[in-house]
């Protein structure tokens, strides 16, 4: 499943990390990636242990735990600290699958089921630089407003395609479900946004509690936390 999550930032926040990422320091982008995706990767990001980068980070995943569509969508069990990357000049991401395992920064490792880029530059700010994401129906091609993420699944085969004009700024990071198989976390979503719908529509009804624990019980099936 490809979700995009709007308004992950407000406009306040937005601006106020962007300013901040625009006058960084930043280093060239093969230094935290495996080695065939150092092959293709031609980006700069931000120091990973920088004060600004994890302070950014931490105000992304804040917002990320109060998005009940982020929450439904991942049920996350690890989320990796948000990193940072900034293309220009031509800059690019050749085609690449995400590394399963990732070192956490403060010790330990988690998979990476979801892959999320949350766009921080407007896309009328850069050309190029769409994010290309492949599944069975073809390839997707995402390039959102700033402050908005997609979530995608990290077995996914995808690509950056080169920034042309202006430079984009990106946040970027993994997710470890308590779902691993992506098939049956779409379901759970499905299941989860239909119940909320009939549920506004309807108010309470005997058969949305049956409902809610069919969705509990498949969970409760499928979850590893
Ligand atoms: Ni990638």
């Amino acid at each position: 499943m490809l979700l995009e999550i709007h308004e992950v930032l407000d406009p306040q926040q937005l601006a106020a990390m962007r300013s901040e990422l625009l006058a960084a320091t930043w280093v060239d982008g093969k230094t935290t990636t495996g080695h065939q995706s150092a092959l293709v990767k031609n980006n700069r990001q931000l120091e990973q242990n920088s004060e600004l980068a994890q302070r950014c980070g931490q105000i992304i995943v804040q917002s990320l735990q109060r998005s009940g569509l982020f929450m439904s969508a991942a049920l996350p069990q690890r989320v990796f600290p948000p990193m940072f990357n900034r293309y220009e000049g031509g800059e690019h991401f050749g085609n690449h699958v995400d590394n399963a395992i990732r070192g956490l920064p403060g010790g330990g490792q988690m998979r990476t089921d979801l892959s999320a880029t949350l766009f921080l530059t407007e896309p009328e700010d850069y050309d190029g630089g769409e994010l290309l994401v492949d599944d069975t129906f073809g390839a997707h091609k995402v390039k959102l407003k700033a402050g908005s993420m997609i979530l995608y699944p990290a077995t996914s085969l995808h690509r950056v395609t080169p920034v042309t004009r202006g430079a984009r700024i990106s946040a970027f990071f993994w997710v470890q479900s308590m779902v691993r198989d992506d098939a049956q976390r779409t379901l759970l979503f499905d299941l989860d946004m239909s119940i909320q719908r009939l549920r506004q529509q309807f108010g309470h009804h005997d058969a949305l509690v049956s409902q809610t624990g069919v969705y509990h019980n498949l969970l409760r099936r499928w979850a590893q936390p």
